[in-house]
């Protein structure tokens, strides 16, 4: 069996290091075992890493590679950055000359970023041969629904969804809205979350990382026998179009975290959207910083606006994870960070007006504030008031999603070809 995966964005990288590593395990017992017994799991599977482009820089994707321990891509497309339709279009010509040489029997796509519904849409139409034979295309983190069709990110789960025939569920939610909207039951499959697979994995490799030390939020702790102890910090990420490509929007937001710079010091890895938005939107003032000089740097300490705001690039996964773990509250207009601090019992605000990820509300640390300047701030004095968060992981993230996902794979591609023979023998009689 031949797998493709295709990765394209920083989100991506995260979804997908699991399913790569749940092949090479399968290939490794199956070399341990002795191939060619003719159970259908006894197989090797080759598998294919497509980097669209869609992210190229180290900082949004290269750190990923060498954190999550992802193989180098086997075909890059370098696509870069685009509008919507421009990167869309020029990743679906490219992915379907891929396609057409390399005729994988399942292709893979995680999350919802340009790139999964590019190269959805491609192996959707695909003709290997005058049979029409196509590959299976495979959807992990299917099902999830914000209900706002203004996200790019909404059309390209929807419409990745509908193309797919498998989809791989994350949470309950998935399940319901699937079938809602009337898609196969025997399509879908509730396997967990292999972006917790990823946080698992290396939630205790994250301590070795030195970002702690690099950021100054190592305090002298003199009630604690004299050692170093963790200051308390928030963490913030804001990229959403809708957040930050309006210039009094954003304004509002920064509003709503002065209470919380008063009182914490608050980590703002600066997405290259965001950073882009801050200098044309003339708010370095707001954030602190002295002109554009101030804003390349790798960590500007700030003086006025926000008090004690700590800007630094986008950082790598296992940075990002440390101070995750760390963090007293996290403050986030993305998706994946509001599952993530939910698996590390953080308190999250998301700064936004729907979530496609309801479990972190009802049973997780996440609170929805919404995008108004007052909610925000009551938000936050909520969520910086706990002292405790109970860490009840979400049904089934627990680090196997991935080993699920191989199995439906195996199962899936057995049942094809076994039908596909019978077809042959039937026309041979
Ligand atoms: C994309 C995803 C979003 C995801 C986010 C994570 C879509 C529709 N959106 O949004 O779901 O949450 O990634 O980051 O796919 N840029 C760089 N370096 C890079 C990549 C991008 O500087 O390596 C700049 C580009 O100039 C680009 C801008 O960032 O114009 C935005 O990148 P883009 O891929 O268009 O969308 P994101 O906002 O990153």
């Amino acid at each position: 069996m031949i797998i493709l995966t295709v990765v394209g964005a920083r989100p991506n990288f995260m979804k997908a290091a699991p399913i790569i590593a749940a092949i090479n395990e399968h290939n490794e017992k199956v070399s341990a075992n002795g191939a060619g017994r003719g159970e259908r799991s006894a197989q090797t599977m080759r598998h294919i890493l497509v980097h669209t482009g869609q992210h190229y820089d180290e900082f949004m994707s290269g750190s990923f590679f060498s954190d999550l321990k992802l193989p180098k891509p086997d075909i890059h497309l370098g696509v870069g950055s685009g509008s919507h339709a421009a990167q869309t279009a020029k990743i679906m010509k490219k992915f379907e000359v891929v396609l057409l040489t390399e005729k994988p029997d399942v292709v893979v796509v995680v999350g919802d970023v340009n790139s999964t519904l590019a190269c959805a849409l491609v192996a959707a139409k695909i003709s290997f041969d005058s049979a029409g034979s196509k590959p299976v295309i495979t959807h992990v983190e299917a099902g999830l629904r914000s209900f706002d069709r203004s996200m790019p990110e909404e059309i390209n789960r929807i419409l990745t969804d509908h193309v797919s025939d498998l989809l791989f569920v994350t949470e309950q939610s998935g399940l319901q809205n699937l079938q809602n909207e009337g898609i196969s039951p025997d399509k879908i499959h509730f396997v967990g979350n292999t972006m917790i697979d990823s946080l698992l994995t290396f939630k205790e490799k994250a301590e070795t990382s030195i970002i702690l030390d690099k950021l100054g939020l190592r305090a002298n702790a003199a009630n604690n026998g004299g050692g170093m102890s963790i200051s308390r910090y928030a963490l913030l990420t804001l990229h959403r179009p809708s957040n930050v490509d309006n210039r009094s929007a954003f304004l509002n937001i920064l509003d709503g975290l002065e209470e919380l710079a008063a009182d914490w010091p608050i980590v703002f890895p600066i997405h290259p959207r965001t950073r882009r938005r801050v200098q044309e939107f003339g708010l370095q003032s707001q954030l602190g910083l002295n002109g554009a000089a101030a804003a390349k740097s790798d960590a500007a300490r700030s003086g006025g606006g926000l008090r004690n705001i700590i800007l630094t690039e986008p950082l790598g996964y296992l940075d990002f994870l440390c101070l995750m773990k760390h963090a007293a509250l996290v403050v986030t207009d993305s998706g994946g960070i509001q599952e993530e601090t939910t698996c590390l019992g953080i308190p999250c605000v998301t700064v936004r007006e729907c979530t496609e990820r309801p479990i972190t509300i009802e049973s997780g640390t996440n609170v929805l504030a919404g995008t108004q300047k007052e909610k925000i701030r009551g938000a936050v004095r909520r969520q910086m008031a706990i002292k405790y968060c109970d860490q009840r992981a979400p049904e089934k993230w627990d680090g196997q999603a991935a080993r699920r996902i191989i199995d439906v794979l195996i199962g899936t591609y057995h049942a094809k070809t076994s039908s596909q023979q019978s077809l042959i023998l039937q026309a041979c009689v």
